[in-house]
């Protein structure tokens, strides 16, 4: 991976064709993670080719599993797990790494990991998933950067109610539970489609677990879990990202591959500022938005199912040719509007103050140099990028790598004149 890389997009070309969604990588990192649990291999079908699974997979062949990746399946096989210590090098390549905390507690009764520490988002804290774990019997000591966490007599089951329903300590909670003696409950638990899809692969491998999408979620701890062969669901946030591609360049696009019913809490959005969208079954949808947008109302990201936060940044960058005045109101993360500067040297007219980001729109943008600072910021100057009039350069593609697989070649396969280099 090149650091000096960047993406030159020659913007103002309508987006017309039809693009296959991958796999979520929000689902395909907690799966791999899970993947430790079950003693033998497990098959991940429909796995994305995304550096942050690359880091995953370097993890999970350090602690002793052997990964491999046939296309967009991947195989891991956790017969002979060894490690438990994630040295700091691996924990920096990606800053979910502290999903594999509740497997590797389930799985070793122990694990080692540098603190994960602040990110482009924000601090990043771990306290729910820490204080969640040692309700459930993990002694977790935090000194010199590291996480030494030990359940010398195993985890235990507990009623967990977590102040804020944390995606991350959802997954962490119920990677532990599965083989914890007795029941757990995770109250407030986060909803998203990836909690369901990990709590299903964990299903299927023999745990006991009850209300997953709910906000409770029971797990009755077993002895041991079998693998299995799952397919991982598809990137609802990727999906979005295209529609807002389609729609900044009032094209045409269909999506094949995609859940719509994961999409719900945007593409209504998308319908108030004059995109028209058709959903057909087994995974179609059909997106037009030919006329000049309009603002939509006031966008609060929220957990699933409100509006997600991930795709905050390139709906931010989609209103700013839009007719009227938009109001993003960012509840998730506390640093999440990196991408505004950036797009403001493409011509937009925005301000944030605090959470709350303002997007007067525009009636062109014209193309400049700018660089990524975060992954969905990178692709909130993919999207605006190709409506600005000119060339635009991107910097920063080791951001947009983590999150999108073959970005340029398939925004090029439905017209997009855009190159790496
Ligand atoms: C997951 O991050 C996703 N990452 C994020 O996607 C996504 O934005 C986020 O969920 C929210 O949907 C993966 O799944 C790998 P959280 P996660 O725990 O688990 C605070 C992307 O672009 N919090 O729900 O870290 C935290 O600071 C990435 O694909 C605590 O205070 O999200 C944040 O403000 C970005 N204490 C909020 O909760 C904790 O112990 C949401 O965090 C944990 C979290």
């Amino acid at each position: 991976m090149n650091f000096r890389q960047k993406l030159i997009v020659n913007g103002g070309r309508k987006l017309e064709g039809e693009v296959r969604v991958h796999g979520a990588k929000n689902s395909a990192l907690p799966l791999l993670s899970a993947a430790v649990l079950p003693h033998g291999e497990t098959v991940l079908h429909n796995c994305p080719a995304l550096t942050d699974v690359d880091a995953a997979c370097r993890i999970l062949t350090h602690i002793g599993c052997k990964c491999r990746r046939d296309g967009d399946t991947v195989t891991v096989d956790a017969s002979n797990v060894f490690g438990s210590e994630i040295p700091d090098n691996l924990m920096r390549q990606m800053r979910s790494s502290i999903i594999f905390l509740g497997a590797l507690l389930g799985r070793m009764g122990r694990c080692r990991l540098s603190f994960p520490g602040g990110c482009e988002l924000g601090s990043r804290p771990i306290d729910l998933h820490i204080s969640a774990l040692r309700q459930m019997g993990a002694k977790i000591d935090e000194e010199h950067g590291f996480l030494d966490c030990t359940a010398g007599k195993g985890l235990h089951g507990a009623k967990i109610v977590l102040s804020f329903p944390s995606v991350g300590a959802t997954e962490n909670i119920l990677l532990a539970a599965c083989t914890a003696k007795g029941e757990t409950e995770i109250h407030n638990a986060a909803r998203e489609p990836e909690i369901v899809d990990l709590a299903e692969y964990l299903i299927k491998c023999g745990a006991k677990i009850r209300g997953a999408g709910d906000g409770v979620i029971i797990i009755e701890g077993v002895e041991r879990l079998s693998p299995c062969e799952h397919s991982v669901i598809p990137d609802r946030i990727e999906a979005g990202t295209y529609l807002c591609a389609a729609m900044i360049t009032h094209g045409e696009m269909i999506l094949t591959n995609c859940r719509t019913e994961h999409m719900n809490g945007f593409l209504q959005t998308m319908e108030t500022m004059g995109a028209r969208i058709y959903t057909y079954g087994g995974g179609k949808l059909y997106i037009t938005g030919k006329k000049r947008l309009t603002a939509p109302p006031t966008i609060r990201t929220m957990p699933y199912p409100g509006f997600p936060t991930d795709i905050q940044a390139p709906f931010t960058a989609l209103c700013t040719t839009a007719e009227g005045t938009s109001v993003f109101v960012e509840t998730i993360f506390e640093n999440r509007f990196r991408h505004v500067s950036e797009l403001m040297r493409l011509g937009a007219n925005i301000k944030t103050e605090g959470r709350v980001c303002v997007v007067e729109g525009v009636p062109r943008l014209s193309g400049a140099k700018v660089c990524a600072a975060d992954l969905r910021g990178g692709a909130a100057l993919v999207t605006a990028a190709l409506a600005a009039e000119g060339t635009s350069e991107i910097s920063g593609l080791t951001y947009i790598d983590r999150g999108y697989e073959s970005l340029e070649s398939t925004l090029r396969s439905v017209g997009a004149d855009i190159k790496r280099v």
